[in-house]
């Protein structure tokens, strides 16, 4: 099969697994472009893309735009801050205004879960989910899954543990469907406090000893703690957080064992992780971005045929 089932990415729990291989093939092929001396194809010339950011990005609304660029798209780029949501135009209004110039496209970032989903149905264009709230976050989860095949090959059987703030983690959420539908094994670790209670509803077993999950895992995807989006207290403090679920390059390096350090960034440095750990030879943070153009391409490239 050559063409995805679907006309939007709203989520990785929407895809099949042969959606997900054709992306991840896709992009391995877009990889290779993006490394050439001429890095730009014209798959997407009259395409119109808007990126419509209604949350802070630096990561995912720059590797949309040179992904679209890449493709030779004609990008917008609209950001909540600097427009007239803050006179009271609404969700609907807002988008329906810039298809209204020919939009083919919608990348859209929203801090709360579902927009996406309720332009999907509301608009005729195409719609990519950058980040709705604590829910999704599929391109990511996406570029996570072809770093993770670029260092170990076949994902069918790989430990993945996701070490950190899940409760409020988009990235969280969208790696597991990835990875369960790629046969990875996956598992959670963190404060009982910052862990969903339905977790084990979904097949994944939960740790409480950052060592045991590292001394258990092939990678260890460590999650910032989203201070912003946290009401509530769920940790005394973040000294002790960092006592207890902070990594660190010695604990890596004590495990004897090849180990593959990710992180979907910003990184809280000296919190989650420390500068030794997160610039250290275990990790792939930077490649996880550089593999994040190719990925959104292969997104970009395959959805602009259905
Ligand atoms: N990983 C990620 O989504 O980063 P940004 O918030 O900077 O886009």
């Amino acid at each position: 099969m050559h063409s995805l089932t679907t006309r939007h990415l709203l989520g990785i729990k929407d895809l099949s697994t042969s959606d997900i291989e054709l992306i991840l093939e896709t992009a391995k092929e877009f990889k290779e472009v993006i490394n050439r001396p001429i890095k730009k194809v014209p798959s997407l010339r009259d395409i119109t893309i808007a990126n419509v950011f209604f949350e802070n990005s630096t990561r995912t609304r720059l590797s949309f735009e040179l992904a679209e660029k890449r493709l030779s798209a004609d990008v917008i780029n609209f950001s909540s801050a600097s427009s007239s949501v803050k006179k009271g135009e609404t969700l609907l209004d807002t988008v329906n205004n810039i298809l209204s110039m020919k939009v083919d496209m919608v990348v859209m970032r929203h801090s709360s879960p579902g927009a996406p989903h309720f332009l999907a149905k509301n608009i005729k264009a195409n719609v990519i989910n950058a980040g709705d709230g604590t829910h999704e976050h599929p391109t990511q989860a996406l570029l996570d899954a072809f770093s993770m095949q670029e260092k170990l090959g076949d994902l069918t059987g790989k430990k993945i543990a996701i070490i950190g703030d899940v409760l409020h983690s988009r990235v969280a959420l969208s790696n597991i469907f990835c990875l369960q539908k790629l046969g990875a094994e996956v598992r959670v670790c963190g404060p009982a406090t910052l862990i969903p209670k339905y977790f084990p509803e979904l097949g994944i077993k939960v740790m409480y000893d950052v060592r045991e999950a590292l001394a258990w895992c092939d990678v260890a995807n460590v999650l910032r703690i989203q201070l912003e989006r946290q009401q509530l207290k769920y940790f005394p403090s973040l000294r002790e957080y960092t006592l207890y679920f902070g990594i660190n390059k010695k604990m890596l390096d004590e495990l004897n064992k090849e180990i593959v350090l990710m992180h979907p960034g910003p990184i809280n440095r000296g919190v989650e992780l420390s500068s030794d750990a997160a610039d250290s030879h275990h990790s792939i943070v930077l490649n996880q971005v550089e593999n994040g153009v190719a990925v959104r391409m292969a997104v970009l490239y395959l959805l602009a045929q259905n």
